[in-house]
């Protein structure tokens, strides 16, 4: 028994979010388990006992992470740890009644804006830390095309829809980076810290039939490999913030989890600071 520290981590029904849940609650930690299908939420919760609890989060929607956020502070739950997990790739391309683009909005746009809504809550424990998790897709980006930030196009085609998750990745890194350097700037003690989990096996690939396949292969590590850098944003206590935890590989697909080095881009610290700008004026708040 480790901890008794609690966790809120989104999209924690499936794939790397379940078995972190499942790792943190073996050590006594108590995980927000938060989700947007009901059903598979609660599903969850009975999977994983009585140190999780289901609270419904839908992120590709400013009200319904609004709604989960007073939730946190009717219950008044202590947050410890926020872990930016839920996600999707190649997910068919939309936008939403709120006019932003699906994939955009649920990778990137819900990390920003949950983020900053429990800052207050996570800032009163010390210790505390936001974890974002990326992806080496961020990697493929060689130089930032502004037009992939709030895309006005709805392509569905493969080649689009991997350029824009590999963009959702690199904004979600350079906003964790930006995130750290601005909370230190305003004198907050919470932590920001990114991670990608290499590639592992999970329902990822689920909507495009080739990828389903690979992220089913036998051959590809399992879930439990992805969680690793995860584990060590949250617990290694000599990280500073701003850091990005992959693995000591050289294609860094799984191994032993160490600070690796990211996309050049995101050390701009301008391209970092108009990203911020940008995601303020669309969002409409700000640390
Ligand atoms: N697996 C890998 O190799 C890999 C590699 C790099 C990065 N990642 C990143 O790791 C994260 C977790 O992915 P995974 O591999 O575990 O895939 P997964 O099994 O598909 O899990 C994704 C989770 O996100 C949730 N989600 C999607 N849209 C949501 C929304 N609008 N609101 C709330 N939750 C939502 C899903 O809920 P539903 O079940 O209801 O759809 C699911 O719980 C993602 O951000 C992904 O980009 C994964």
């Amino acid at each position: 028994m480790k901890s008794n520290k609690t966790v809120i981590i989104t999209g924690s029904n499936s794939g790397i979010g379940f078995e972190l849940a499942k790792k943190l609650i073996s050590e006594n930690y108590f995980v927000i388990l938060a989700c947007r299908n009901r059903k598979k939420g609660l599903d969850a919760e009975k999977r994983l006992g009585i140190r999780s609890k289901f609270i419904e989060i839908d992120l590709s929607n400013y009200e319904s992470i609004d709604t989960f956020s007073r939730q946190i502070r009717h219950e008044k739950l202590n947050i410890n740890y926020l872990v930016n997990n839920a996600g999707v790739m190649f997910h068919p391309n939309y936008f939403l009644k709120n006019g932003i683009n699906v994939t955009f909005f649920i990778n990137y746009i819900g990390y920003y804006y949950l983020s900053l809504k429990l800052i207050d809550l996570l800032e009163k424990n010390s210790n505390s830390k936001i974890i974002n998790v990326s992806s080496i897709s961020s990697y493929s980006v060689k130089s930032l095309d502004w037009n992939f930030f709030n895309p006005n196009k709805t392509h569905n085609n493969l080649k689009y829809k991997r350029e824009l998750y590999s963009y959702t990745n690199l904004f979600r890194l350079m906003f964790s980076i930006e995130l750290s350097n601005k909370l230190r700037q305003r004198g907050f003690k919470t932590k920001s810290i990114a991670c990608h989990p290499g590639v592992v096996k999970s329902s990822l690939g689920r909507y495009v039939w080739i990828s389903k396949l690979i992220y089913s292969l036998p051959i590809l590590p399992p879930t439990i490999i992805g969680i690793k850098p995860i584990y060590e944003s949250m617990t290694n206590q000599h990280l500073n913030g701003g850091e990005f935890i992959g693995f000591d590989t050289k294609n860094q697909w799984k191994g032993n989890p160490v600070i690796v080095d990211p996309n050049p881009i995101c050390n701009d610290g301008e391209l970092r600071n108009l990203l911020w700008e940008k995601t303020q004026e669309l969002t409409g708040i700000n640390l």
